[in-house]
């Protein structure tokens, strides 16, 4: 992804899902999970779900990294194994969403893996949960988030990679990704043809204005629009060699700023989504603190850890504290602009 620093200023593109042989080198679907390992391992229960829900991504990712090197040689896909992938992710989101997109988060800063896809694909079927797909087209989803940027493995990585200005012919490169992966994908026998829209589509913007087809509106399919919605959120919460991760909170906020990009409705249900109180939130506690919500998936997300640094009531800093909401409840959420004093940068 690379933001105001191309040849379209103010531009975003979640460009972030590179592949490369070493990813996939000798690795093969690995049949034996870690939920097998789980009665011998003793853990208390957050700690164990933590582990089970990194299985089931690392699982997905070996699964989807054994596709890309497929579909490099000949035309063809294991769907079924993909579909299968989705469904590990699906029920992996049922055990614990919020804790499952935290764990999508963390990818280091030069890793090139899939953990993009597998991030945009555990969102788009959640989103489409929330707005009442049936389990099938849940699926569909699923894949489709998978495959969505299957076109970046023809798009140099040279250039993917690129952490100076891209010229306009690199940029171009980039942008033909979803036009390359929706002919790749049609080539596909019995591939259902949300999966090669959504991969085709999923740059469009509501106003017209993105790429390939300049679609507005409704001619967009919601699919396209959640992937979208998606893609961009998970872009933006991660970080890569040219730009460090935005919060939950930094990447909402500007998902909703950014007019005529994304779809309102797909926006609100990503906002429900993510939790009331995301990470990187300014929030006012019932002590009169203020601070920042953590990232940390063994909390509720009703009841975030929150680093405290300053009293609204004495109206100076304090020093930094993490506090348990269970205990100090978060009264309001606050405009960081509305307290210049408190939130340094
Ligand atoms: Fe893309």
């Amino acid at each position: 992804m690379h933001i105001s620093s191309d040849a379209e200023p103010g531009a975003i593109d979640a460009d972030t899902a590179i592949f490369t042989a070493a990813d996939w080198a000798g690795t093969r679907p690995r049949t034996r999970t870690i939920a097998a390992l789980l009665p011998r391992l003793g853990r208390k229960p957050k700690q164990t779900k933590r582990i089970l829900l990194e299985g089931k991504i690392a699982e997905a990712r070996r699964t989807l990294a054994y596709a890309f090197e497929e579909i490099r040689f000949e035309p063809s896909l294991d769907v079924a194994a993909l579909s299968a992938a989705a469904d590990t992710l699906a029920s992996a989101m049922s055990l614990d969403a919020r804790m499952m997109l935290s764990l999508t988060r963390l990818r280091s800063r030069h890793e090139y893996t899939y953990v993009h896809s597998i991030g945009v694909s555990a969102l788009m079927m959640a989103i489409a949960r929330l707005l009442g797909y049936d389990a099938a087209r849940v699926r569909t989803m699923g894949l489709a988030g998978l495959l969505h940027d299957i076109g970046k493995l023809h798009v140099p990585l040279e250039v993917l990679n690129k952490v100076d200005r891209l010229t306009a012919h690199e940029w171009s490169r980039i942008q033909s990704h979803s036009e390359r992966g929706g002919q790749l994908l049609a080539c596909i026998d019995g591939l259902d043809p949300v999966v090669i829209d959504v991969a085709r589509h999923h740059h469009e913007r509501v106003n017209g204005t993105g790429y390939p087809d300049k679609l507005a509106g409704t001619d967009i399919s919601e699919e396209a629009r959640i992937a979208a919605v998606c893609d961009v959120y998970d872009a933006l919460t991660s970080s890569r060699s040219y730009k460090a991760a935005w919060t939950p909170a930094q990447a909402l906020g500007w998902m909703h700023t950014s007019e005529g990009h994304f779809d309102r409705r797909i926006l609100r249900a990503l906002r429900t989504l993510i939790g009331a109180f995301p990470a990187g939130s300014l929030v006012r506690l019932q002590s009169g603190k203020l601070g920042v919500v953590i990232d940390d998936p063994e909390s509720a997300a009703t009841q975030p850890l929150v680093l405290v640094s300053y009293c609204t009531l004495a109206r100076r800093a304090v020093s930094p504290q993490v506090r348990n909401t269970a205990a100090d409840p978060i009264v309001a959420i606050e405009e960081a602009s509305a307290w210049p004093g408190a939130v340094a940068g």
